[in-house]
């Protein structure tokens, strides 16, 4: 145990040491390790990551997160480098939705503004009017005229979600993260017997019935703004556990309980994906600058028009 945390400490301190060299800037999402997270220069969720990617100072930017989120970085700043530790770290929910069919679904229904998820390959990013991240969605819609109609993708769960609150007219694509899809409604039930003090806190990619028993739903640093301000000693957390790691940091007396999947021979619901960056793959990356995101022009012009209405919108409701 002790060589794992020296190398660990070695790791992290090598990583510190090339990325000032380089000045590099590693921006990590919350569903990342413990160890990634803590050697992050900026940590958050979709939409606070889009938002630094779009707005720094230096020359390289290691993205420890999935796929879509180092493209997205890279449509934002599309003169940098964009480094990616494991190209292979994809989305389930972003390959919910593929572009070609996503395209034939836009021509079924003609007439309405399509607002996408961040959570897209750059592909479906580019058919869209405003992207949004679960942090900003219910702004956006509520942000159109009142008659002006919505197709929402990838996730039915958001999607639902957003049609109940806004009673919009909103059509929605099929698609679902398989992370937060199998959280166990009965499992969840049984913790809260168990703790009956324990909040429930809810990212809203979960199916209904999960979202239904919530005390809370919001994205990841939604969840995580909630546990500093909310004076409960435990809550029970149906996202990715990661999140975990900062609620601990910033709540050391609170108790943080992950909600189980429906699986029960794994007790936990990470994201296979997001795991597949380690701290040896960030040390690599960094040294050979490589595997790198490299995306033709063009695509990267099409896709930036939707992300910066988002921008726009964000800005002006001041998310
Ligand atoms: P947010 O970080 O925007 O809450 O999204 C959660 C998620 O599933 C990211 O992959
Ligand atoms: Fe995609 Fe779900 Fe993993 Fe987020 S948690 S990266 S939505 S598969």
């Amino acid at each position: 145990m002790k060589k794992k945390e020296e190398k660990t400490y070695n790791l992290s301190e090598e990583i510190r040491r090339i990325k000032s060299e380089k000045n590099a800037l590693i921006l990590a999402h919350y569903y990342q390790t413990g160890d990634i997270q803590d050697i992050a220069d900026y940590l958050g969720d979709s939409l606070g990551l889009s938002q630094k990617a779009a707005a720094n100072d230096a020359d390289i930017i290691l993205f420890a997160g999935v796929k879509f989120m180092a493209e997205t970085a890279k449509i934002l700043s599309p003169d940098k480098k964009v480094l990616i530790p494991d190209p292979n770290a994809g989305c389930s929910l972003a390959d919910s939705c593929d572009e070609k069919d996503f395209e034939e679904f836009i021509k079924k229904h003609p007439g309405r503004t399509v607002i996408t998820y961040v959570n897209t390959n750059i592909g479906v990013k580019a058919l869209s009017d405003i992207i949004c991240t679960s942090s900003n969605a219910l702004k956006i819609i509520e942000s159109l005229p009142e008659n002006e109609k919505i197709i929402f993708a990838p996730d039915r769960n958001l999607g639902n979600y957003l049609l109940n609150l806004t009673g919009r007219d909103i059509v929605i694509w099929d698609g679902a993260c398989h992370v937060h899809e199998e959280f166990s409604l009965e499992r969840i039930l049984e913790l809260k017997a168990q703790n009956p003090d324990a909040k429930i806190i809810v990212h809203p990619e979960c199916e209904r019935p999960v979202r239904m028993i919530a005390d809370y739903i919001g994205s990841t640093t939604a969840l995580l703004n909630y546990t500093k301000k909310d004076n409960s000693k435990s809550y029970i957390i149906a996202t990715e556990p990661g999140i975990i790691h900062q609620m601990k940091k910033a709540n050391p007396d609170k108790v943080f309980i992950p909600a189980p999947p429906r699986d029960s021979t794994c007790g936990c619901s990470e994201c296979n994906f997001m795991k597949l960056i380690t701290l040896e793959k960030i040390y690599n990356c960094l040294v050979n600058e490589s595997p790198e995101i490299i995306i033709e022009k063009e695509l990267l012009d099409r896709a930036r028009k939707p992300i910066l209405r988002m921008m726009e919108i964000s800005e002006k409701y001041g998310i």
